[in-house]
């Protein structure tokens, strides 16, 4: 039975305000919650649709201590930053706020307080690492060593970098404080835990059972999760940048980011609407929509929902329409390899193009699986839809009304069977959006809008008005008519997808108001109807403007890998005999599987020539274990064995750091016999 709701509050992912904003963000979150909001907006439901930024974590404090700036500092440059990109890229945020806000924290402290009061909390002293001289417990991120799995110096305390093995700060070789480069000590500390053991019966059933029209990204990672069993997890921190924990016996202790971070969409609605903000998040006859990525997921799907559960007056998601990853030409995004199109730098490089990066990345949208931006294609979705389909056929429709009627709408004559048939293909546009639309179908959605456009431009040019005008100028009337019915139809059908075109369109065709509920019909401008001067919809993308967003990611990349040379330069030389005492051989991989419990690790059996060992590798990520099997390695035959998760490793096998930091495993040119050595 379909549920009936009232009003609908659609919240999107607040972004850390350690950075700004990139192209990955907008395709992933920003742009799809927005179509979604404008959708409901147009459709003249209630709906709120809340913002803000992340301004707490790690991370921010780490950027703060490198600029020798406060965290405060940091925040406030990139939430303005942020902001303004939004607001730019049409984002039409009812509210957009932020976690280091007054009632921001009133409204965590509170949450916080209830649960403790209420028993929700489990609390648990464990050692953790501090450090004496800056008399700080240390972040994991702030302590760093040796790795015990590759050995390289500088691995942090949640994971190596360079051989992607999550760590624990307690697994790392020689640890060092990173703020003051001491020795950490082992100390005791307390912490509050949410136990998500005791929330996993009614979560599985909640999300197993009751949401199975999740998708299926967002369902089969759920599962997984589930299937492993959840733990308790730390809602506090020791650190000094954060939420006070608002609880006795707390001092020096904060909120965890991922606490406090979603208790901010309830803030954010509470700054907005501070008198009736709880019908949006406690009324069962609301919606509550999560738009997010995927590295989000879990903290949406099930530890939020267990904080609400846990609170009692609060409603759960219904849905939890999170995207999968953008890369950027073939790479993974990221902001500290600077590997990104930044949103404020795109709209210096291409003033008032929103749409086109709104048309581009709702068309490529990672919706099921990562997608991949390239400028090409940008380029080409530019010049062959928007403006050679959408525009030239709008264009078209519009010079010819200007040019034989001054602009006037002209009187429709006797219909043709063609104009029946067209005319009747985009009758049931509006239902197709819809339907798309109401399962978060963007990208599918879109496609009708632009199909709209299509069946235009193919009417136009099978019509040909500039050759019949001269044998028959009635006929004409019809034709351009038909046309610009067409016309203001792709100006409601854009609406949600391309805000500022649609507008641009409606001034054109002097559409004061229009209803969603037009979107279809085929007398939206009556014959009489003066239109205003039409102006182009898209331009052209030039090739020597790609060129040189191209050659700026060259170059990118080419200062990461000297900067990579540089962080990473040739070691000291070393006799032949410390060479000798290394013995690298070749194996064929037997079997190869994912470690349980650790997601970076695949445990290999390898053929070495005498028995087969298992080796323990941190590639994971890299790899879908089934197509190592039957492939030739290199491993080093000598190295002391070691357990990882409880598995004895005999030796270690290589591969190559690529710059962006993604492994590729040694093999050989021609096949050799097993246990050959490599010399
Ligand atoms: N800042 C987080 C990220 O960028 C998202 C936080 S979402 C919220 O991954 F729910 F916690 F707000
Ligand atoms: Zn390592």
């Amino acid at each position: 039975m379909e549920k009936k709701f009232k009003r609908t509050t659609v919240t999107s992912a607040l972004p850390y305000a350690n950075g700004p904003v990139h192209i990955g963000h907008l395709a992933g979150v920003y742009v799809p919650s927005d179509i979604y909001v404008r959708y409901l907006r147009l459709k003249k439901e209630d709906v709120l649709f809340i913002g803000g930024s992340d301004e707490h974590g790690v991370p921010i404090t780490i950027r703060a201590k490198k600029e020798g700036i406060t965290p405060q500092d940091v925040v406030d440059r990139y939430h303005t930053l942020i902001k303004d990109s939004f607001k730019e890229f049409g984002i039409s945020f009812d509210v957009y706020s932020r976690t280091t806000s007054e009632t921001h924290r009133r409204t965590a402290s509170d949450f916080f307080r209830k649960l403790y009061e209420k028993g929700e909390f489990v609390e648990k002293t464990s050692m953790q690492y501090y450090d004496e001289e800056a008399q700080t417990f240390l972040a994991d991120r702030y302590i760093t060593g040796e790795c015990p799995h590759c050995h390289a110096e500088g691995a942090y305390g949640d994971q190596c970098e360079k051989c992607g093995t999550s760590l624990s700060p307690t697994d790392l070789i020689n640890p060092k404080s990173a703020i003051s480069g001491s020795a950490p000590v082992m100390r005791e500390t307390k912490h509050w835990y949410l136990p998500l053991d005791k929330h996993e019966e009614w979560l599985s059933k909640w999300i197993l059972e009751d949401h199975k029209e999740w998708r299926n990204n967002v369902y089969g990672q759920c599962k997984s999760w589930l299937d492993m069993g959840l733990q308790p997890r730390a809602v506090s921190r020791d650190l000094d940048w954060g939420i006070p924990v608002p609880v006795e016996g707390a001092e020096g202790k904060v909120l965890y980011v991922w606490f406090d971070a979603p208790i901010g969409y309830i803030s954010n609605t509470r700054e907005l609407l501070p008198d009736t903000w709880e019908k949006w998040w406690k009324d069962p006859e609301t919606r509550l929509v999560h738009f997010i990525g995927k590295d989000n997921i879990v903290f949406h799907c099930i530890v939020f929902p267990a904080m609400l559960k846990a609170e009692g007056s609060f409603i759960l998601p219904d849905n939890v329409p999170s995207n999968e990853f953008l890369n950027l030409e073939g790479d993974k995004i990221s902001t500290s390899r600077n590997w990104a199109v930044w949103l404020h730098e795109y709209l210096r490089d291409f003033p008032g193009k929103q749409d086109v990066l709104r048309y581009v990345l709702t068309a490529n949208a990672p919706e099921t699986k990562d997608n991949d931006f390239t400028w090409k294609d940008f380029q080409a979705r530019n010049n062959n839809e928007l403006v050679a389909v959408y525009g030239n056929f709008v264009n078209r429709a519009l010079q010819l009304t200007q040019k034989y009627y001054d602009g006037v709408v002209p009187v429709c004559g006797e219909l043709t069977d063609y104009d029946r048939e067209t005319l009747n293909e985009f009758k049931d546009v509006k239902q197709k959006v819809e339907e798309l639309l109401d399962v978060f179908k963007f990208r599918d959605a879109q496609k009708e809008a632009m199909n709209l456009a299509r069946i235009g431009n193919k009417y136009i040019a099978d019509c040909e008005p500039w050759k019949v005008v001269k044998t028959d100028p009635e006929r004409v009337k019809t034709i351009i008519y038909i046309s610009l019915q067409l016309t203001a139809n792709l100006a409601i059908a854009f609406e949600p997808f391309l805000p500022f075109s649609s507008e641009k369109l409606r001034r054109m065709l002097n559409m004061e108001s229009f209803e969603w509920t037009q979107l279809g019909s085929t007398d939206l401008l009556k014959a009489g109807h003066q239109l205003a001067k039409p102006e182009l919809l898209f331009e052209k993308i030039e090739d020597e403007v790609i060129e040189a967003q191209v050659q700026k990611l060259l170059d990118t990349k080419k200062a990461n890998e000297e900067a990579s040379y540089k962080a990473n330069p040739i070691r000291e030389n070393i006799a032949f005999e410390d060479f000798q005492k290394l013995d690298i051989r070749v194996g064929t991989v037997l079997e190869c599987t994912k470690v349980p419990k650790a997601d970076k690790l695949l445990c290999f059996k390898i053929a070495d020539g005498l028995e087969n060992r298992t080796i323990v590798s941190g590639i994971a990520k890299y790899y879908n274990p089934e197509d190592l099997v039957g492939k030739q390695v290199c491993f080093i035959a000598n190295l002391a064995p070691r357990k990882l998760k409880g598995i004895e490793s005999q030796g270690m096998i290589l591969s190559a750091v690529n710059f962006d930091e993604t492994l590729s495993v040694v093999t050989v040119d021609r096949e050799v016999k097993p246990g050959s050595e490599v010399g």
